[in-house]
């Protein structure tokens, strides 16, 4: 194995006293976390450790420069009661994708692979199997280097924590078409899941929020009418029965979730467009009364129906039954990932059973 990872187990947990039912996702985690350095070009010190803080120099680029980049991904229980990582694979190709725009070092896929099983195989009690809920996990990779220079960084740490999640979204959103700030550009980074795309989006959101909306809807950077992504996932539009979705341009996000609904849908014979949408197109829809579903797709969001679009200031309201589309998608994915459908597709990586020979620390 060219990344070894000890794996050093936490004396105590909080498992026994977490209750599944009331899950607050951000502060709760599990007991343990991932993490490795790269140094002199190669990955080292890779280990699952009890989930701690750790310091960094005030000096840190990442601190100065935006080098942090992210994913977000799911574990689930399987019916038989095994647990499963969802989409590892296409995971990692985002997760090399982001690095590779923001400079910063490729992870090997056999570190990757096996940095997650250790640490769910470790904390899979985490996993609690109850209806909705999931272990969120959130690899990241950071510049450590302290040099305030601004320059690309040598030094990067990788972590994994995982957390376990509920429902991201409780029902459906209102969302408002933002028409003056801007995601993302051609040419930039709007396609990595790097700190700053989230950072950016902050006040913009605020505003929205305040205005009475969850998310706003982004549109494109020249002419402010396609629509882009919303908030924290990608959008999805069901009009006349065809499932339409902005293309991968370059400024949005490569979402997980997008593309197995996409697949999803072209397995049911759902015809599919992945082009170019305006707020003028869902406009006249709506206007002529033609049946439209809106939905967000996400790892957090998983498939969240939209319940209103406002555009310049008028509202509309998508169909959000639930005998819709989107729903009906929304219960495959989760049987696929849960383990009550078959997963043609090979999505679930089943993780190995916890290493009972290291359970405790001598
Ligand atoms: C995700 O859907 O996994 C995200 O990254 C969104 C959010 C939790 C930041």
């Amino acid at each position: 194995m060219k990344y070894p990872i000890q794996l050093q187990r936490s004396n105590s947990s909080a498992l026994p006293s977490y209750d599944f039912t009331s899950i607050n996702f951000g502060p709760d985690h599990t007991d343990h976390l991932f993490c490795a350095d790269f140094k002199d070009g190669q990955w080292q010190n890779a280990a699952v450790k009890p989930f701690s803080e750790f310091s960094i120099s005030p000096l840190a680029l990442c601190l100065h420069y935006g080098q942090t980049v992210f994913e977000g991904m799911k574990a689930f229980r399987l019916q038989d009661g095994s647990v499963s990582i969802f989409r590892i694979q296409k995971h990692l190709e985002r997760l090399n994708r982001s690095l590779q725009r923001m400079c910063m070092p490729d992870v090997p896929e056999e570190l990757f692979i096996n940095a997650l099983d250790k640490l769910v195989s470790t904390d899979q009690g985490w996993v609690s199997g109850l209806p909705g809920n999931s272990l969120y996990l959130r690899p990241m990779v950071f510049a450590t280097e302290a040099r305030l220079g601004v320059t690309e960084a040598k030094e990067y740490k990788m972590m994994i924590v995982a957390l376990p999640i509920s429902n991201y979204y409780n029902g459906t959103v209102k969302v408002k078409v933002e028409t003056e700030y801007t995601r993302a550009a051609k040419g930039g980074a709007g396609f990595a899941k790097c700190g700053g795309n989230y950072g950016g989006a902050f006040l913009p959101t605020r505003l929205a929020k305040e205005a009475g909306f969850d998310q706003v809807l982004w549109t494109d950077s020249e002419t402010h009418t396609f629509i882009e992504e919303s908030g924290t996932m990608n959008v999805m539009f069901v009009i006349d029965g065809t499932l339409i979705t902005p293309p991968l341009s370059g400024t949005i996000l490569d979402g997980v979730n997008r593309d197995s609904i996409l697949t999803l849908a072209k397995d049911s014979g759902i015809q599919t467009e992945e082009r170019p949408v305006s707020y003028h197109e869902l406009e006249a829809a709506f206007n002529r009364n033609a049946p439209v579903e809106a939905f967000g797709v996400g790892t957090a969001a998983v498939l969240t129906q939209i319940g209103e679009i406002n555009i310049l200031g008028r509202s509309y309201f998508p169909d959000c039954s639930s005998s819709g589309v989107a729903i009906k998608l929304r219960n495959e994915l989760q049987g696929i990932r849960t383990g009550l459908l078959p997963d043609r597709h090979h999505w679930n990586y089943v993780v190995s059973q916890p290493d009972t020979a290291q359970m405790f620390n001598p």
